[in-house]
């Protein structure tokens, strides 16, 4: 089954070797060929298919509700996960005083919202201390907990060093102290498996460009039922309030369910791909995928030690999951950031850099050949 997931990128080969998926991933041949057909209908500007195709963006809803393990009343859309941390940031009724706990190392997205929310209302952030390798230990979190706590807003995955917050303790700590717990998981769905009703987590923001290798442009927030009436919108339109079709009054109430949360028009060409994508992630198998790209990580990362490049791996020896961090050496066959990145570059491989070094982070499309590409542009000969 892996083989034929990998196939679906094939044709993407072709312009670069995708090891930067934490960052943005490729599209799978049957994801490309839903925007083109779609493209191809939305453009005539029928009515009839812009509402076809709205139709198929709920059908998305329920696709990524069973992927993630919720139901698709639990689940708003919004153009970027930065957008569906806003919301629950900006909606959440603070008071002064009020604290909200964050890792050091969050990617900006999963800072600013909560910083804002906190200068809004008086409420502080207060900013729990990662370990030596970015590492990010539960206790860590928990020393930053105290009775003021209302939030703990943390992403599951961190973006630079792939660390883990571990979500089970998250919710149980959460659950005993009644605080909210909401969840970045834009590093971790579609490369590890995550159900959101077991989890116990009270709200997760995501989005589709990374590691679900769908088109940027698809945020969404999952929430649990009882929070619905918890948070208030941030942003409302014709869509919250009923439709287009229902004239605008004092009197119109707002929608009741995670709906209100959809002011307007949505990114319909995003979201059936979206949809094509999700298609091919369950057919695969979600298991399957995660542990091909862990597998593919670990081998990079022995490679990589190997030739005497230091791994920063929150995780000591084994890489789990699929980000990997690295540096050069005295002893590396490239000895400079400089030179690692050049002759990446030579070889037409997608990467990132994330302090402290190059991240790479490939998903299960990945083949073995392509990491031992990577591993030869990085050994001189
Ligand atoms: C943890 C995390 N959250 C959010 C994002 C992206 O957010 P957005 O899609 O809103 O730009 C990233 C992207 O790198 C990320 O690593």
């Amino acid at each position: 089954m892996i083989e034929t997931f990998k196939s679906a990128y094939d044709h993407a080969r072709e312009n670069a070797l995708h090891f930067n998926n934490a960052g943005f991933a490729p599209w799978s041949a049957s994801t490309l060929k839903a925007v083109t057909e779609w493209a191809l209908k939305l453009s005539s500007a029928q009515p009839q298919n812009v509402s076809l195709a709205f139709d198929e963006t709920e059908r998305v809803r329920g696709k990524l509700a069973r992927f993630i393990g919720t139901k698709p009343e639990q689940i708003a859309f919004f153009q970027t996960c930065a957008a569906a941390i806003s919301q629950v940031a900006l909606g959440f009724p603070f008071k002064t005083g009020d604290e909200i706990v964050v890792w050091d190392q969050e990617y900006p997205s999963n800072f600013h919202p909560w910083r804002v929310a906190a200068e809004r209302s008086g409420a502080k952030v207060v900013v729990a201390k990662s370990d030596a390798n970015l590492a990010t230990p539960f206790e860590s979190l928990k020393k930053a907990v105290t009775a003021k706590t209302k939030v703990i807003a943390v992403s599951w995955v961190q973006f630079r060093s792939g660390a883990q917050t571990d979500l089970k303790q998250l919710a149980a700590l959460g659950k005993a102290n009644g605080i909210f717990t909401c969840v970045d998981v834009i590093q971790g769905v579609g490369a590890i498996p995550f159900n959101f009703e077991t989890s116990g987590l009270d709200a997760v923001c995501g989005g589709a460009h990374k590691w679900l290798a769908s088109p940027l442009s698809v945020g969404f927030l999952a929430l649990k039922k009882d929070h619905l009436e918890l948070l208030k919108p941030i942003m409302v339109g014709a869509m919250s309030y009923g439709g287009p079709d229902i004239p605008s009054g004092l009197d119109v109430p707002l929608k009741t369910g995670i709906q209100k949360f959809e002011p307007g028009g949505r990114s319909l060409l995003e979201l059936v791909a979206f949809g094509a994508t999700l298609d091919l992630f369950e057919q695969t198998g979600i298991s399957e995928i995660a542990n091909e790209a862990e597998r593919l990580s670990n081998k990079l990362a022995s490679g990589l030690r190997e030739q005497n490049y230091i791994v920063h791996s929150p995780h000591g020896e084994r890489i789990k999951g699929a980000i990997l961090n690295f540096t050069p050496s005295d002893n590396s066959p490239l000895k400079t950031m400089a030179e690692v990145e050049a002759s990446l570059l030579a070889k037409k491989v997608s990467f990132s850099k994330r302090p402290p070094g190059i991240r790479l982070s490939p998903h299960a499309f990945i083949l073995d050949s392509e990491v031992e590409t990577v591993l030869k542009a990085l050994s001189k000969s």
